[in-house]
């Protein structure tokens, strides 16, 4: 009686545990990726890769596999979006789903998932929304900003104006935007030949440099492999450097309170209540390490971006000097040298706002920027797993031929109706939309248009004599970000 209560039990147990194997048989989910060139073992599909311009290795294989398709980054299975109606239907329509950050292992060892650039989950939530908020008190987009653009675009042409026409290096242009972030989040700004300010701006280049050469991008795919490549150590040592500066920047701001009624980002950080918890970790979110990744983001997002914009806008200006005076022209003929154009101007110069747009379109200054699903999701036909790497080409929206009559040329008409008026693009994306859209745009908006036409306002710029603007080299030096390759200006006062 005993031995069958025994057998009957084990029984029992043995039916108990293949039910439950072909419960988890029935309930693994059965993922679809969509197509893509097989991959190698290791380094997946690399030997297909170039890895400066991958967006037109993306490009290239969109005719092939279609503009949704997966591509192996080394052992990274990742999506890539390519064109105008993928990148909406991903990053707009289907916002969520494809809105955490992907990894970017060079900028992870030191943000650590801290500030907004490079966070998720609530961290990421809880930052940007401050971030946007601060920034919105600060003015981002409205007059208090508008006026210190304006008194700095004075100081970048006073400082200019010395050169009396003569060649000057493009660095000149990289000198006006860092200062709109030191007000934003310190309240102060530097004069241009300050030693805190020079090492600043060193320190931003070699970062940008550092962390956009091959081997960095190899790296991002293989971040075991760290002690054989140079740049994450080298990225750390300048981090640290940078980090010196900022925290004698808050220790000051912390002693001399802010001019008029301008609270800067510090000073609104290090008030905020700090029962604040980040739910996940117990982690309280602003410490120092936040306030100084944030700060980072900042400097990162206000700095290279704006001023390497400002830069292509310059060189294009020299290589299509006709461009360059009908853009002069409408200054003179609606705004005339009395004043600076100012933000409400935008409306009345058209071919200005549009000559803007299309300098950022032309440029492309990021490719891509890595995103990764948060959740499983459904796109297309695919099914696509929590955590998948995705690659929204950016760029390749910007030449898109169903978008853009012809994409590969410079030609602010993109942005301009037959009566001259400016039209507004879906298809623009140099600051990507949706959930992870930049969170400085209007800032940058602004920046761009007054720093651009208030230049064009008040020089001509020309090549260096001796050289044609035919002569001009127009492609870019692919780093972090896309700049313009190392160049001469010669600005000569307009009267
Ligand atoms: C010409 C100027 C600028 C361009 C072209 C630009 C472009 C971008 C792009 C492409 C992204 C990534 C979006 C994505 O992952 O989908 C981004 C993110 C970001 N940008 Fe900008 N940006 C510019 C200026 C600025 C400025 C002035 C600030 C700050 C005041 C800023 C702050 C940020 C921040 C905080 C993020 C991270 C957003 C997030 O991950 O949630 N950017 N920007």
């Amino acid at each position: 009686m005993a031995s069958g209560a025994v057998t009957l039990f084990l029984l029992f147990t043995i039916v108990m545990m293949v039910v439950k194997i072909l419960m988890s048989f029935s309930k693994r989910k059965s993922y679809k990726f969509p197509p893509g060139p097989t991959p190698l073992p290791i380094i997946g599909n690399l030997n297909i890769l170039d890895i400066k311009r991958q967006d037109l290795t993306f490009i290239e294989l969109a005719k092939k596999y279609g503009t949704f398709f997966t591509f192996h980054l080394g052992p990274t299975k990742a999506v890539v979006l390519v064109g105008y109606e993928a990148n909406k239907e991903a990053l707009v329509k289907a916002n969520y789903d494809f809105g955490n950050r992907g990894s970017i292992p060079i900028a992870d060892n030191f943000q650590m998932n801290h500030g907004v650039v490079f966070s998720n989950g609530e961290i990421w939530k809880i930052t940007r929304r401050f971030m946007l908020s601060i920034l919105r008190d600060l003015g981002m987009g409205k007059k208090t900003v508008e006026g210190r653009i304006m008194d700095e675009l004075q100081f970048l042409s006073t400082e200019i104006q010395s050169y009396n026409g003569k060649p000057l290096d493009k660095k000149i242009l990289y000198l006006a935007a860092p200062n709109i972030t030191f007000g934003i989040l310190f309240g102060r700004r530097f004069d241009y030949d300050h030693p805190t300010f020079q090492k600043f701006i060193s320190i931003m280049d070699e970062l940008v440099i550092n962390t956009g050469t091959p081997p960095a991008k190899i790296y991002n795919m293989f971040p075991n492999l760290k002690y054989f490549f140079k740049e994450p150590q080298l990225v750390l040592n300048r981090i640290d450097q940078l980090n010196v500066i900022l925290k004698d920047l808050f220790n000051e701001a912390k002693e001399v309170k802010s001019e008029d009624s301008f609270r800067t980002f510090a000073e609104a950080f290090v008030q905020k209540d700090e029962r604040e918890i980040v739910e996940d970790d117990k982690e309280k979110l602003f410490t120092e390490k936040n306030l100084l990744a944030s700060a980072f983001d900042l400097m990162l997002g206000g700095t290279e971006t704006t001023s390497t914009t400002i830069q292509w806008a310059i060189l294009l200006m020299m290589k299509y000097p006709h461009l360059q005076k009908k853009a002069q022209e409408e200054i003179d003929n609606v705004i005339g040298m009395d004043r600076p154009p100012r933000w409400d101007d935008q409306t009345v110069l058209p071919y200005c706002l549009a000559l803007v747009h299309e300098v950022q379109r032309y440029a492309n200054i990021f490719q891509y920027f890595p995103h990764s699903t948060p959740t499983d999701v459904h796109f297309r036909d695919y099914f696509i797993p929590k955590g998948t790497a995705v690659i929204p080409v950016f760029s390749s929206v910007h030449y898109d031929e169903t978008q853009y009559e012809t994409p590969k040329q410079f030609n602010p008409n993109h942005f301009l109706d037959a009566d001259g008026k400016f039209i507004k693009k879906d298809a623009f994306y140099p600051f990507s939309k949706g959930r992870r859209a930049c969170a400085g745009e209007s800032l940058a908006r602004m920046e761009l248009f007054l720093f651009i036409t208030g230049l064009l306002q008040k020089f001509t710029f020309t090549p260096p004599p001796g050289i044609s603007a035919d002569d001009l080299d127009i492609a870019p030096e692919v780093v972090f970000s896309m700049r313009t390759k190392s160049y001469k200006l010669c600005a000569t006062p307009r009267q």
